[in-house]
C-alpha cells in the first residue's frame, strides 16, 4: 500500500478501504505521511466525497488514534455540545454555564477557529490567563467540583483530529460532509458523555450551505452516535448573518457575558433556550416550559453568571483582563433600504484576515480584533447609518469590501427561521 494510489484512487472517486483509511491517518499522525499528501488526499474527499461506510471508518480509526476518556468518576449525566461552525457562534459560552448553574455537568472539549469560523477554545484564551490546556485528571476533577470545565483537546485524545483539524484550516478543505461528519464525531465519542447535542449551521455563514447538506450530515452524525450507543441530537440553525452582533474572540467573550446578564440578542438567546431545553427537560424529566422557567431564573438570579466566573478564575482566568482593541471605526451605510442579505463568510473571513482567525499553522490570534454589528438581516438603514464598528490592530482594511458584504434594497424580503429543523 502506498499513499499516492490512495490519492489517486480518491481522485478518480473510488471507495476506500478501511485499510486505506487506517495507512493514510496513522501515517499521517507519525509523519511518515506528509503534509502536502494529506492536504491532496483531504482535497479529493473534499472535492469527491465519501460513502457512509468510509465516514463510518474514518470516524472509527480517527476514534482509535489516542485515548478515550473515561468518564464514570463524574456522576450524573455528561452533556456535550457542538457546533458545525459558523459566524459570531459563541452558543457555547452561554449554555455551558446556565447548564452547569442548574446542576448539569458539563465535560467541553472545544476546538479552535476553523476556516473563517470562529472557535471556543481562540474565544476562552482572549480572556487573561484562561487555561484551556487542562490534564484529565484535572478536568474530572473540576467538573465533579463546579460542573464545568472547557477544554481544547486534552492529553492524547483523537490526535488524528487535531493535526487533521489545523492542516484543513489552511488548505481549503474545512467544508465537506465526511470530513466535518468524522472530526465533530471521533472527538465527540472519545470524549465520553451521554448526551450529545450538535448545532449544525446552515447558510452563506456556514461551512454547510444547504438545508439538504445539513440534514445528510445530521443524519450521517445521528447515525454514527447511535452505532456507537450514544444519543445525538442535532439542530438545523441559520447562519445566513452571524449569530448575535459580535465577531471576534474578546468581542464575543462580552457580548457572552452581557446574554449571560440577560442582556443577550434575540437570536443568540433563542438557540441557547432552545438548545437548553433540549437538555434539561429529559434529564430533569420536566416540560419544556418548565424547563424555560428555570433557564430564565437562572439567568436573572445572577447563577448562571457567577458559573462563569467560576469557571473562569478555576481554569486560571481573569474576567476583568478582556482586551479590545481601542482602534475602531463605523462604517457606514450608503444607501437607504432593507438590508436583506449579510454575506456572512465574506465577514467571517474579513475578521480572520485581521487577526481573528489564523491564516496560517504557526499564526497568533489577535484575541482584541473583530466587528459589532449595529444591524442585522431586515433591519432598515438610511444613508450614512453605523452598519458596523470594526476593532483593528496594525491590519488595515477595505472599506467597500465590508459594504459589499450587505445587500440593501428599497424592498424587504422575508427573513428565513432561525431554526429549521431539530433531527434525533
Ligand atoms: N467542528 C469540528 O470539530 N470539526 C469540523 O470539521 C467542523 C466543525
Amino acid at each position: 500500500m502506498n499513499i499516492i494510489d490512495i490519492i489517486n484512487k480518491k481522485r478518480e472517486k473510488q471507495e476506500l478501504s478501511k485499510e486505506e483509511i487506517e495507512y493514510a491517518i496513522n501515517g499521517y499522525l507519525d509523519g511518515s505521511i506528509k503534509d502536502y499528501q494529506m492536504s491532496s488526499l483531504l482535497m479529493a474527499i473534499a472535492i469527491n466525497n465519501m460513502t457512509e461506510r468510509e465516514t463510518f471508518d474514518l470516524t472509527d480509526v480517527m476514534l482509535n488514534s489516542g485515548d478515550k476518556l473515561d468518564l464514570s468518576s463524574i456522576d450524573g449525566i455528561i452533556v456535550d455540545k457542538h457546533s458545525t461552525g459558523g459566524v459570531g457562534d459563541k452558543v457555547t459560552l452561554v449554555i455551558a454555564p446556565i447548564l452547569a448553574s442548574l446542576g448539569i455537568k458539563i465535560a467541553k472539549m472545544s476546538g479552535r477557529g476553523l476556516g473563517h469560523t470562529g472557535g471556543t477554545i481562540d474565544k476562552l484564551e482572549s480572556i487573561g490567563g484562561f487555561n484551556t490546556n487542562l490534564t484529565i485528571d484535572e478536568f474530572i476533577k473540576q467538573v465533579n467540583e463546579i460542573n464545568i470545565a472547557i477544554v481544547s483537546q486534552t492529553g492524547n485524545l483523537v490526535p488524528a483530529d487535531k493535526k487533521l483539524y489545523a492542516l484543513r484550516d489552511v488548505t481549503g478543505t474545512v467544508e465537506s460532509i465526511p470530513l466535518i461528519a468524522s472530526s465533530i464525531m471521533s472527538k465527540k465519542l472519545a470524549s465520553g458523555s451521554d448526551i450529545i447535542v450538535i448545532d449544525v449551521k446552515v447558510g452563506n455563514g456556514a461551512l454547510v450551505k444547504d438545508i439538504e447538506s445539513a440534514k445528510k450530515l445530521a443524519n450521517l452524525m445521528c447515525k454514527i452516535g447511535e452505532n456507537n450507543g450514544k444519543i445525538v441530537i442535532c439542530l438545523l440553525t441559520n447562519m445566513n448573518e452571524p449569530l448575535g452582533y459580535a465577531i471576534g474572540n474578546s468581542l464575543e467573550v462580552l457580548e457572552s457575558i452581557e446574554t449571560l446578564n440577560g442582556n443577550g440578542p434575540q437570536d443568540l438567546l433563542e438557540i441557547v433556550m432552545t438548545i437548553c431545553e433540549l437538555i434539561i427537560s429529559p434529564i430533569k424529566q420536566i416540560s419544556v416550559d418548565e424547563a424555560r422557567t428555570l433557564i430564565f431564573n437562572t439567568i436573572n438570579n445572577g447563577n448562571a453568571y457567577n458559573k462563569f466566573k467560576e469557571l473562569v478564575k478555576y481554569q486560571g482566568g481573569n474576567i476583568d483582563d478582556i482586551k479590545i482593541s481601542d482602534k475602531h471605526y463605523s462604517i457606514r451605510s450608503n444607501k437607504d433600504g432593507y438590508i436583506n442579505h449579510i454575506d456572512t463568510y465574506k465577514l467571517g473571513n474579513i475578521c480572520r484576515m485581521i487577526g481573528a482567525g489564523r491564516l496560517e499553522l504557526t499564526d497568533k490570534i489577535a484575541y482584541e480584533v473583530g466587528i459589532v454589528l449595529s444591524k442585522k438581516v431586515g433591519d432598515h438603514v438610511n444613508v450614512n447609518d453605523e452598519l458596523l464598528k470594526i476593532f483593528i490592530n496594525e491590519k488595515q482594511v477595505d472599506i467597500n469590501e465590508i459594504l459589499d458584504c450587505f445587500d440593501i434594497d428599497t424592498n424587504l424580503i422575508e427573513k428565513e427561521p432561525l431554526i429549521y429543523e431539530i433531527i434525533k
